[in-house]
């Protein structure tokens, strides 16, 4: 039986850096429960079937505004944007990358808030302009436990011990954070527009990682585990549906409890 409340069939999504991870699980995820589904990514690759995979830069607004414009003229102005295109520093990041806050390069800061904070901001500029001249629209913009709070800096102490100079970088945070508050601004100046606008904030995806991580975060987690990719989900469709419909400028935090001690 469906249920009419969070019925999103037949609405049209797009999902900026959706040939990754967590948005690969929100295209396919969407597109299963009947959304036509693009994807904004700057390597399109083999999307899931069934999934229109654009190339685009979030980062440039020409590219952006092409691509809006393509689906526009396929599908019509999108119902959800899902800002999940960012950057982190990934575990074998050059040593400057993850050494000393001190020293952290300019031009990595640069590069991450770029795409996390200017790429969001276009892809709402662009997508969330089109959604108001429609009179509706649900953006989600996409945060991390690592942007309301601060890392905790000994998970990472196993690389320490090992002989490794590992900081968890300072950029994704501060960027993380600043999707706090674009969200809070969009949802004031859209709300009687019709569009609605969401963080949703998340924790650690269970990704293979090493033991010592692993057993470090889950101590730290009340629900003792990280997110299974999978989990993400469930609120993206509560927010693309009509069972959000007096949701806006909220914070959906999904951390298993990890910021509620
Ligand atoms: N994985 C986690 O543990 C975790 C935790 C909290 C929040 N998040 C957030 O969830 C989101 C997705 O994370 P993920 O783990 O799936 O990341 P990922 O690295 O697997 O995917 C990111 C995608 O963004 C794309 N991308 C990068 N730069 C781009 C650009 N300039 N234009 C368009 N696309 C671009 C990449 O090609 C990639 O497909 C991010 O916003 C991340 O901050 C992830």
């Amino acid at each position: 039986m469906s249920d009419p409340l969070f019925d999103v069939s037949g609405r049209v999504a797009v999902v900026t850096g959706g040939m990754g991870q967590l948005g690969t699980v929100y295209a396919t995820g969407l597109l299963e429960r009947g959304m036509r589904v693009a994807i904004f990514d700057v390597e399109p690759g083999e999307a899931p079937e069934g999934v229109r995979a654009l190339e685009v830069d979030v980062t440039d607004r020409s590219a952006v505004e092409m691509a809006v414009h393509a689906v526009e003229e396929k599908w019509g102005v999108p119902h959800l944007l899902v800002n999940n295109a960012a950057l982190d520093s990934p575990p074998d990041a050059p040593a400057e990358e993850v050494g000393a806050f001190e020293t952290y390069p300019e031009e990595s800061f640069d590069a991450v808030m770029d795409v996390n904070v200017k790429g969001t901001f276009l892809c709402c500029q662009v997508v969330g302009g089109a959604m108001a001249r429609a009179g509706r629209g649900s953006i989600v913009n996409v945060s991390s436990i690592y942007g309301l709070l601060s890392p905790v800096q000994d998970l990472y102490a196993f690389r320490r011990e090992r002989g490794e100079t590992f900081v968890k970088p300072v950029a994704y945070s501060v960027s993380k954070s600043a999707i706090l508050n674009l969200t809070r601004y969009l949802a004031t100046y859209w709300a009687g527009s019709g569009v609605r606008v969401n963080t949703l904030t998340l924790g650690g995806v269970y990704s293979d990682q090493p033991r010592e991580f692993l057993d470090a975060y889950v101590e730290r987690v009340p629900m003792r585990r990280m997110l299974d990719a999978p989990e993400a989900l469930g609120a993206v469709v509560f927010l693309a549906s009509d069972a959000s419909s007096y949701v806006t400028g909220a914070n959906i935090v999904v951390d298993g409890g990890w910021s509620a001690w």
